[in-house]
């Protein structure tokens, strides 16, 4: 089975407050995430404003394989603004939502049941009649009663959507519930196998990428996501993390991805550059401590076989040497092999005269760098101190 990457970094992901990026960064990230190998770019919001619009519409011309998906409210309005703006895309579609659970219709919303299901009829065949590709939201889905997301989204099937997503957008759901939820609709909405399921998770509890693996497994035929899991308050589900769980436990997923692996690290950094959101350095993936180690039992497992303590091959990331972080933590074994790259041998009574100079000086700083390695051995007594040619 194939499962959908469907990158929101440009849309859900810009709204994490104060992520908003220039157009021309918008523009570089939706090229980049079309050569990745993303199969749907949601390029914006165009109702939004003139200058998303424009945005969406220029990110729309350039990308070659991806299909471009822009946001609209269940309007008329939203929806014209969104075709408008992605008209020109070879592979355009229109993603309407509107809220289903009780607190959204009653509070924010406003409406009856009866009346969300009229704009939900109104907006998918609306949609339709300008795009063949339509995407249908139940927007707070995971809070919503099952009974009527049935009937919402049996008449977004029949009206036309092709998509049916259920966002859990206040990151509320837990594993099995979700991966329930998607297996129940599945079951009951009917004709929903001519349509592909997708689910978009926040991280609120912390649980969007289980969530969505989960949903994997219950049937999810299309997963929501954004590079390094921006988005609203706690963000979204971090497509590098899902990317990852399905590439390495294949046993348990079995499906296929498109996405190329290799694309990732320059990606993440072109977002945290553009969004002004630095990663966190134990961020999965690809947090710059995600494959480092300073501990002497894991150096020595790693530079042994890095499989004792990597469970991503480094090279599916491009990466190469293991980053062996040297500090008050580390062993002998970690040290030699960087003196070694330095161009030291020593025997073993000047590697323990060296470590005593390792440590004092590992207690007073948290990393040592070459300079400080050079700066010890010419420390050490020059008989002791054999210089590789
Ligand atoms: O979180 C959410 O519900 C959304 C929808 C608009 C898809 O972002
Ligand atoms: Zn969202």
């Amino acid at each position: 089975m194939e499962v959908r990457i469907f990158d929101t970094t440009l849309r859900d992901g810009e709204q994490s407050p104060g992520a908003a990026m220039r157009p021309s960064d918008r523009l570089r990230i939706g090229r980049a995430l079309d050569r990745a190998g993303v199969d749907v770019i949601e390029a914006g919001f165009p109702a939004a404003s003139p200058a998303v619009a424009a945005s969406v519409a220029e990110i729309a011309a350039v990308v070659k394989r991806a299909t471009v998906a822009a946001l609209a409210r269940a309007h008329d309005g939203d929806i014209a603004a969104a075709w408008d703006a992605i008209r020109r895309a070879r592979n355009p579609r229109i993603h309407t939502f509107i809220a289903t659970s009780p607190i959204h219709m009653e509070h924010k919303l406003r409406m009856e049941p009866r009346q969300v299901l009229a704009a939900v009829k109104n907006a998918v065949r609306g949609a339709r009649a300008l795009c063949h590709d339509v995407e249908f939201s139940a927007e707070d889905a995971t809070r919503s009663d099952r009974e009527f997301l049935v009937e919402v989204f049996q008449t977004a099937v029949d009206n036309g959507a092709t998509t049916l997503n259920l966002p859990d957008t206040v990151g509320f759901t837990q594993p099995d519930e979700y991966r329930d939820l998607i297996a129940f609709l599945r079951r009951r909405v009917r004709g929903s196998e001519r349509a592909v399921f997708s689910v978009h998770c926040h991280n609120d509890l912390g649980s969007a990428v289980a969530n969505t693996l989960a949903a994997i497994r219950g049937g999810a035929g299309q997963v929501e996501c954004t590079i390094n899991g921006i988005g609203e308050r706690a963000g979204n589900c971090a497509l590098e993390e899902v990317l990852a769980a399905l590439c390495i436990r294949r046993d348990i997923y079995d499906v296929d991805v498109r996405v190329e692996m290799q694309a990732i690290p320059a990606l993440s950094k072109m977002v945290a550059r553009a969004t002004g959101m630095p990663l966190q350095k134990n961020k999965a993936v690809v947090g710059a401590n995600a494959f480092a180690h300073e501990s002497g039992i894991h150096q020595d497992g790693v530079l042994k076989h890095r499989a004792t303590y990597e469970v991503v091959p480094a090279e599916l990331l491009g990466r190469r040497a293991a980053n062996l972080h040297l500090g008050r933590q580390s062993g002998r074994h970690a040290i030699r092999v960087r003196l070694e790259r330095l161009g030291y041998s020593f025997e073993k009574p000047e590697l323990d005269a060296f470590y005593r100079s390792f440590l004092e000086m590992a207690n007073t700083k948290r990393e040592i760098t070459d300079a400080d390695l050079r700066t010890i051995a010419g420390r050490i007594p020059a008989p002791q101190l054999a210089q590789m040619a």
